[in-house]
């Protein structure tokens, strides 16, 4: 968990401290089954940090250190090694992870949000750590630079919507990222993909991460 990071606001990202109670963690187990669904996303009591971001007027939960959250970069954190390439610093919670694995050497991060960077980018400031202040799809890379993973996570809600570049998260698919980056990585990632793949042949999902 990244129970470092403080909180802490900025014009259009903040950083809240959250409590789940284990009565309200009964009740969302038991509302999860009343639906049908699994309760491996239920919040665990405990306390967590929440990153927020300033969009339309309103707060928008973006990133929370719960355990679900990790459990979907459960790909890049088995895979991962030497080189790596994150896009979406979020409350640095893959980076932190991702430090403390021995087989990884240096990651890079693209972030769009100046504010977000503020808040989570001088918690790495003394590891070998790169926050790159661009869009991921802007952003502009030596001809050789390469990655042994590169992983894609700036949306926050789970969605066919993001398979289309029309209708994504930011105007930005899963597709478009891994096509700009299939020569670039030995392999690549994306949070909530293999989710969405599933919803194709199954029910809907209400999940937001
Ligand atoms: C869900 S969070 C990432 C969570 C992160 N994996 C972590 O471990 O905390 C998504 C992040 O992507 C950023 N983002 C959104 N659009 C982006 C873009 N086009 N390029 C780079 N970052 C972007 C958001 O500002 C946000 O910080």
């Amino acid at each position: 968990m990244t129970s470092f990071v403080l909180p802490a606001e900025r014009p259009t990202a903040r950083l809240t401290a959250e409590v789940q109670t284990a009565e309200q963690a009964r009740l969302d187990a038991v509302a999860a089954r009343k639906q049908g669904q699994d309760t491996l996303s239920v919040i665990p009591p405990g306390e967590y940090v929440c990153l927020r971001v300033l969009y339309d007027d309103q707060w928008w939960p973006v990133m929370m250190d719960t355990p679900a959250e990790y459990a979907d970069h459960a790909d890049l954190f088995e895979h991962a090694r030497g080189r790596v390439l994150l896009h979406g610093l979020g409350l640095g919670c893959a980076v932190s992870a991702l430090l403390a694995d021995p087989a990884v050497e240096h990651i890079d991060v693209v972030e769009a949000s100046a504010d977000v960077i503020a808040l989570i980018g001088p918690y790495f400031r003394d590891y070998p750590v790169t926050i790159h202040h661009a869009s991921c799809v802007d952003k502009t890379w030596p001809d050789d630079a390469r990655w042994s993973y590169v992983w894609h996570d700036i949306w926050t809600e789970v969605s066919v919507d993001n398979l289309d570049d029309e209708t994504a998260e930011h105007g930005i698919s899963y597709g478009r990222l891994a096509q700009l980056f299939a020569g670039r990585a030995d392999r690549q990632g994306a949070w909530a993909f293999d989710l969405v793949v599933d919803y194709l042949d199954g029910p809907p999902l209400s999940a937001a991460g």
